[in-house]
């Protein structure tokens, strides 16, 4: 943390904290970034071992407001354990961040939308077995059962919707099934999701989401839907198609995000 404060001396405390997800690095662009630290600049903080993950803070304003951003997030599909993946958010929470904003590329399991909707995360199913909330409780960072009954901010999700519409942008509203990967989900899996009540699978998000909860931070997330997934129409989703498909919504999704942070100052 240190490394990071040395930093930002004389910059505005971080109110909202931006994690973006495969494809969103132009939201970055929309950013007045102000000071940017590298994730090897920082000991201890996993390096990210994907490509299209930059590894770095940035500080700065978007929308007016003073933001800090996540460009580049781990994965346990890396091999990092839930404390590491998570490390990016508790660092944020330390800084000052208040709300938590969480971005993702994922797999469309509604057979009502198509590959380059966006959707607004309403909840999630954490079907990756996984927690960064097991072992000793820090009593400093929040509750040992810390509720999820709201883990998406019900009124986060409203203020979405009405920026969405005011900007023409479609935003579809669902439910997240965050996987560990990397493998792709079977035919057998995905339908399955499906019946559990997932409109989205991927990833990432759940493990930062449930340490946000825990810090009591407020969470607002949405996905790029890069590809569908639906059992009896299974698409090839080579990591290509993905990072092009979340490239052509990223732009409509940088958008929303900065009128939305901007309702946050
Ligand atoms: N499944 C899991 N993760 C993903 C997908 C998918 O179909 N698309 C993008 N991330």
């Amino acid at each position: 943390m240190q490394a990071i404060r040395e930093r930002l001396s004389g910059l505005p405390e971080p109110k909202v904290g931006i994690i973006l997800g495969t494809g969103l690095g132009g939201l970055a662009d929309a950013m007045q970034v102000h000071a940017a630290v590298p994730y090897a600049d920082i000991p201890e903080f996993p390096r990210s071992t994907v490509q299209s993950h930059a590894g770095r803070f940035l500080f700065g304003t978007l929308g007016g407001v003073p933001v800090v951003m996540q460009q580049g997030r781990n994965h346990l599909y890396e091999g990092y354990g839930p404390d590491d993946v998570c490390m990016g958010v508790r660092c944020m929470a330390q800084l000052g961040m208040q709300t938590l904003i969480v971005t993702n590329a994922a797999g469309c399991l509604n057979p009502q939308w198509d590959a380059g909707d966006l959707m607004v995360i309403t909840d999630h199913i954490n079907f990756t077995g996984r927690t960064p909330l097991s072992g000793e409780n820090h009593e400093v960072w929040g509750p040992r059962f810390p509720d999820m009954s709201r883990a998406y901010d019900p009124q986060l999700v409203r203020t979405a919707l009405e920026q969405a519409d005011a900007l023409g942008i479609r935003l579809e509203r669902g439910v997240y099934v965050g996987v560990c990967g990397p493998q792709m989900e079977t035919p057998a899996e995905t339908r399955m999701f499906k019946r559990l009540g997932a409109d989205a699978v991927g990833m990432s998000t759940v493990m930062e989401v449930i340490a946000a909860r825990h810090m009591g931070i407020r969470v607002l997330g949405f996905s790029c839907l890069t590809n569908k997934n639906l059992p009896d129409c299974m698409e090839d989703a080579p990591i290509e198609t993905v990072i092009a498909m979340a490239n052509r919504s990223g732009g409509n999704l940088a958008r929303l995000i900065e009128s939305v942070t901007a309702r946050l100052g």
